[in-house]
């Protein structure tokens, strides 16, 4: 589909609310909708750093939100923002999840990728959709979107963390297995988080024949095709078109799926 204009355009846009989630990240909400779908992104832009992708956390048509961890220079700069101030946004850009009302969903999240799963979430219930939302973290300080889940209708909570501090003692995929065990089989699974996350859902959802749906994120420069940098090896797709969101086959044929990713110089870098 190509991007009109209007997405490709960076403009300035106002943040109405600030949440701190946890010591590292941030939710932001800003005056505007770009009309996104769930599992897409947005270029945001911090005046006089740089301009990085971010997963749309939600857009209700009248404003767009981003949950984010503060990493490097923008991130950083980006958390000390404060109410009113101004952001550019270029988007909504890349593929999304994709389902039929009434199905049923599992949905896996790792660190931010709760915010993309819980957009899903929000619209799939409200079409009749059965959803487990199985959300992981390292320890229950850094679970995301806990409470967001709950006040979803047709929506089951499933919580893992490594250190068993909350929930399952383990990886949030061990919960999807034990999921998949009862005989309960969802229509799809979608995944977004660490990319070592995404490879186990890949295998675990091939062995069972489920069709799954995965947000593989590499490094993006234009967001809309142009630059190349986030082609993946061997098959030559933009990420930032042709996904981030990708069905497991196509991810089952990128050769460095898991493996390694290219940096902001197009250079080889192992995960
Ligand atoms: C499609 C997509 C969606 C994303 N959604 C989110 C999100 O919802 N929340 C969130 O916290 N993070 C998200 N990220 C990652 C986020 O873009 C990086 O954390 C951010 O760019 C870091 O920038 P920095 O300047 O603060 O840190 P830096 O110190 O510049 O970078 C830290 C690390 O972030 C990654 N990174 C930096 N710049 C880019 C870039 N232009 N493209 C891709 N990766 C980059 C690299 O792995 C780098 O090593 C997403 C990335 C992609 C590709
Ligand atoms: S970021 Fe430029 S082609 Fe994908």
């Amino acid at each position: 589909m190509p991007i009109s204009l209007q997405s490709r355009l960076p403009r300035t846009y106002r943040i109405v609310k600030v949440r701190k989630e946890t010591a590292m990240v941030t939710s932001m909400t800003f005056d505007c909708s770009l009309g996104a779908k769930p599992g897409q992104f947005v270029m945001l832009w911090v005046p006089g750093v740089d301009e990085v992708p971010m997963s749309v956390a939600y857009d209700d048509g009248k404003n767009l939100r981003i949950t984010f961890f503060a990493v490097g220079d923008t991130t950083k700069t980006l958390a000390t923002m404060k109410k009113g101030d101004l952001v550019g946004l270029r988007g909504p850009f890349g593929t999304f999840y994709e389902w039929e009302p009434k199905q049923r969903l599992a949905l896996v999240a790792g660190g931010y990728g709760a915010s993309p799963m819980y957009f899903v979430a929000k619209e799939a219930s409200a079409q009749g959709c059965a959803i487990d939302a199985i959300v992981g973290a390292r320890s229950k300080d850094h679970l995301l979107y806990l409470d967001e889940f709950k006040g979803l209708p047709n929506t089951t909570l499933h919580v893992a963390t490594d250190d068993g501090s909350q929930g399952h003692k383990g990886y949030n995929v061990d919960v999807l297995k034990q999921l998949l065990a009862t005989g309960e089989r969802p229509n799809q699974v979608f995944a977004c988080g660490p990319e070592r996350m995404l490879v186990a859902v890949s295998e675990v959802t091939a062995e069972a024949k489920i069709p799954s749906q995965l947000s593989l994120e590499r490094y993006m420069k234009c967001g809309y095709g142009l630059c190349g940098n986030c082609t993946v090896d061997p098959l030559g797709i933009r990420l930032c078109v042709e996904g981030p969101v990708v069905k497991n086959e196509t991810a089952r044929k990128i050769a460095e799926f898991g493996k390694y990713h290219r940096d902001d110089l197009g250079k080889k870098q192992a995960f």
